[in-house]
């Protein structure tokens, strides 16, 4: 997600209520024009990207995988998510992402479980993308990446999941002061590790790669990716390799999920291509409505082949609006072409007030133990999120409450095509 620092803000900024980390050395602009007698507003970030245009028609790439068929019957709040969804295609909602009764929860989604001895949640923070690896004495090791939105690229370490976002962090790479945010690590080749990195300050992506397969070991820096010495810009990367055998960048440029091959660590062999796009009501101009957090897991279809699951975030990461959202594709087809992937309908993860969860989102997948097995197996996918424990969320830079994310962790549960299925969000009785 992009965070928000408190230091930085201009007042005209402020009554804006714009992110103010992506803004911090630029100016924004703001105007309003009106249609139909609606206000329109346009807000730059100074970067010269439009951060929110309400009232912009929703724009959708790819498409709407075919509803799925409830197991039990449907309940009654479902249509609201019926509502919230079918606004990818069209503009005629009037029920925004952040109507409050989107706090309610359908019946049929899957129950959440986490491996044993799981207690969430995990401690402060957000964007997890944890790696789990197995040591050549059989023992799992899991790694958090983080960063102190200054000038460090940090990993954390615990053998135990319940410790590892607290374990103290250890710098892997220091750069100049560009704001760090967002990172993720994921394997580049073998056992040869990616780290990439965010940054508030000059919206560009950096890679780092690791001499030995210890991710507390040394790392090479290689700097900004770019497509033909062009910085991709944006945020949220996220490295993957893909059933096909090539890499592929992610990331997000606030409005869409863009998508890259890879050639190296920090060049692009394609020029970035938008595969999805959410752009949201998202309640005017206190609101930011993002489409970001791009991760990928890979799942067994039943017929052999392998299914693609890249779940993203939309919506304001401050409010309980925030949520999870799915999409997919057999992993034969191209994912560089956007209407190769299907949109789930209904999000992956989304708000619970009845278990006091509130905008689960930005999360990253990784191996994990499964509900009963040995802590040293790793038979099950999980995901990682951050989620508010409070409706009210983080407020907005008018009138922020003070709450803060923190980090939870379940199971990912699919069907038998590979296609994660809408989940309840795990119960988090520690809060902090
Ligand atoms: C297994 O290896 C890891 C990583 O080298 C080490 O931290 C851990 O103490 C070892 N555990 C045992 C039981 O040998
Ligand atoms: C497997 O099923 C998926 C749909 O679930 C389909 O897209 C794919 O083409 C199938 N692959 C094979 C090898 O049958």
């Amino acid at each position: 997600m992009r965070t928000h620092a408190i230091l930085g803000l201009t007042i005209g900024l402020l009554a804006l209520g714009i992110d103010a980390a992506s803004i911090k050395h630029a100016s924004g602009s703001h105007s309003t024009r009106q249609v139909n007698g609606e206000v329109i507003h346009k807000i730059t970030d100074g970067l010269n990207r439009v951060v929110t245009p309400p009232g912009k028609p929703k724009l959708v790439l790819g498409q709407m995988a075919p509803k799925r068929k409830s197991r039990k019957s449907k309940s009654l709040h479902t249509s609201l998510y019926k509502q919230a969804s079918s606004s990818y295609g069209t503009s005629t909602s009037t029920a925004s992402a952040a109507d409050p009764r989107i706090t309610d929860t359908p019946g049929d989604l899957r129950a959440a479980t986490a491996p044993k001895g799981t207690r969430n949640s995990l401690g402060m923070g957000q964007d997890p993308s944890p790696i789990a690896l197995k040591n050549p004495n059989g023992t799992v090791s899991y790694f958090f990446p983080d960063s102190d939105f200054k000038n460090t690229a940090l990993m954390r370490m615990s053998a135990d999941l319940n410790e590892a976002n607290r374990a103290p962090p250890q710098a892997i790479h220091t750069y100049g002061m560009i704001g760090t945010e967002a990172p993720d690590v994921a394997v580049w080749q073998g056992s040869q590790l990616i780290y990439t990195v965010s940054s508030t300050k000059d919206d560009k992506l950096r890679a780092l790669t690791s001499d030995t397969d210890d991710p507390l070991g040394t790392w090479t820096s290689h700097g900004v990716i770019t497509y033909r010495g062009q910085p991709a810009e944006g945020f949220d990367s996220h490295v993957f390799t893909h059933p096909n055998g090539k890499r592929y960048l992610l990331y997000s440029n606030h409005a869409a999920i863009l998508i890259a091959e890879m050639s190296s660590p920090n060049t692009l062999a394609k020029k970035p291509k938008p595969i999805v796009s959410y752009v949201g009501q998202g309640g005017g101009p206190l609101s930011i409505f993002n489409c970001e957090a791009p991760a990928t897991v890979l799942l067994p279809n039943k017929n052999g082949s392998t299914t693609v699951n890249l779940a993203f975030s939309t919506g304001d990461f401050r409010a309980a609006d925030y949520q999870t959202r799915l999409m997919y594709q057999d992993g034969s087809l191209d994912p560089t072409v956007p209407h190769h992937w299907l949109i789930a309908d209904e999000p992956m993860l989304r708000t619970d007030s009845s278990v006091s969860v509130y905008g689960p989102g930005s999360g990253g997948f990784f191996d994990c133990p499964s509900a009963n097995g040995d802590a040293n197996t790793l038979d099950a996918k999980c995901f990682a999120y951050g989620a508010f424990s409070q409706s009210s969320g983080e407020g907005n830079a008018l009138f922020p409450t003070g709450n803060r994310r923190t980090i939870r962790v379940q199971h990912v549960d699919h069907d038998e095509h590979g296609v994660i299925e809408p989940m309840h969000v795990i119960a988090t009785p520690v809060i902090t």
